[in-house]
């Protein structure tokens, strides 16, 4: 179902490892929707990825960068421009990574070289990639530059770690930067708070099995999927959400306004 909302619109897209990457359906999408983008990835991710595929797919050309890296972020903001014609519209951020997690290593006995690395990669990643743009003065008039994170930002969910801290981080450096981006270059800014989708990422997650299927049970429209994600940032892309800024905007089927639902007081009774 493609309404051509992003004709015309360039940007970059963060993130896609695999086909069940958010950021690979998103690029799908935006592609079906008309916009033009550079992909882009960490150059170890390009490796293990198949991202190249995905760029044949969409037209669009690979930029490996690793994005705690400035020097890399440069590189890739210019070059996408070249490559482009210009100016950029969108940008998602779609990158996570917990070295405590994948590792085991539970929130009470950190391994803090570990915890910076998260740190760095999940959430000063997204000022860099902002700082590098507002800087180069790199987005269009009304653009838009999307993360995503998960709710344990605001709650909390004893395996998802350190994450939950860098998501907590991530969701204010959007408010923050968001209010120079909008007043200075008038580009909104926001984050959408996803429900848990299996993906690497998400599967790296203890019990994530467990999680998934509770927030399923939870949510009175079940689950938002990688696609339902996918739409929403078309629309945060589109020009038809141009005053939406500084939110955290919550794809997940209503879990987070829950208290509890009669599927999940049955296991109780
Ligand atoms: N899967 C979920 O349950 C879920 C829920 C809410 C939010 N999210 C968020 O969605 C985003 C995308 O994750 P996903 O679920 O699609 O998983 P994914 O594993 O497919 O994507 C994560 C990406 O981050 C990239 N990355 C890691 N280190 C990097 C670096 N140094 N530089 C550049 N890229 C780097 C990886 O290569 C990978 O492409 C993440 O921010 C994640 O936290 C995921």
């Amino acid at each position: 179902m493609a309404n051509n909302l992003l004709a015309g619109k360039k940007g970059i897209i963060f993130g896609a490892l695999d086909e069940n990457s958010i950021a690979w359906i998103t690029a799908n999408r935006v592609h079906e929707e008309g916009g033009q983008f550079v992909l882009t990835n960490a150059p170890v991710a390009m490796r293990m990825g198949q991202i190249n595929e995905l760029a044949q797919q969409t037209g669009s050309i690979v930029i490996p960068a690793d994005a705690t890296s400035i020097e890399d972020i440069e590189k890739l903001v210019d070059a996408a421009m070249a490559h482009l014609g210009g100016k950029l519209d969108f940008v998602l951020h779609s990158i996570g990574m917990s070295v405590n997690v994948r590792k085991g290593r539970s929130y009470t006995d950190q391994n803090y070289d570990w915890t910076q690395k998260g740190t760095d990669v999940s959430a000063m990643s997204f000022h860099k990639v902002m700082q590098t743009l507002y800087k180069k003065d790199a987005m269009n008039e009304w653009g838009s530059i999307v993360a995503l994170t998960y709710m344990a930002a605001q709650r909390v969910f004893p395996d998802y770690n350190d994450m939950a801290d860098n998501k907590a981080y991530l969701e204010s450096i959007a408010r923050s930067f968001g209010y120079f981006f909008g007043r200075d270059k008038k580009v909104r800014v926001n984050t959408i708070s996803q429900s848990p989708t299996p993906t690497t990422a998400g599967q790296g997650v203890k019990g994530f099995d467990g999680f998934i299927s509770y927030a399923d049970q939870m949510s009175p429209l079940g689950n938002a999927t990688a696609m339902d994600c996918a739409n929403y940032t078309i629309s945060l892309f589109s020009d038809l959400t141009r005053r939406v800024t500084l939110q955290n905007l919550y794809n997940d089927g209503g879990f987070s306004n829950m208290g509890v639902s009669e599927l999940v007081m049955d296991k109780f009774q």
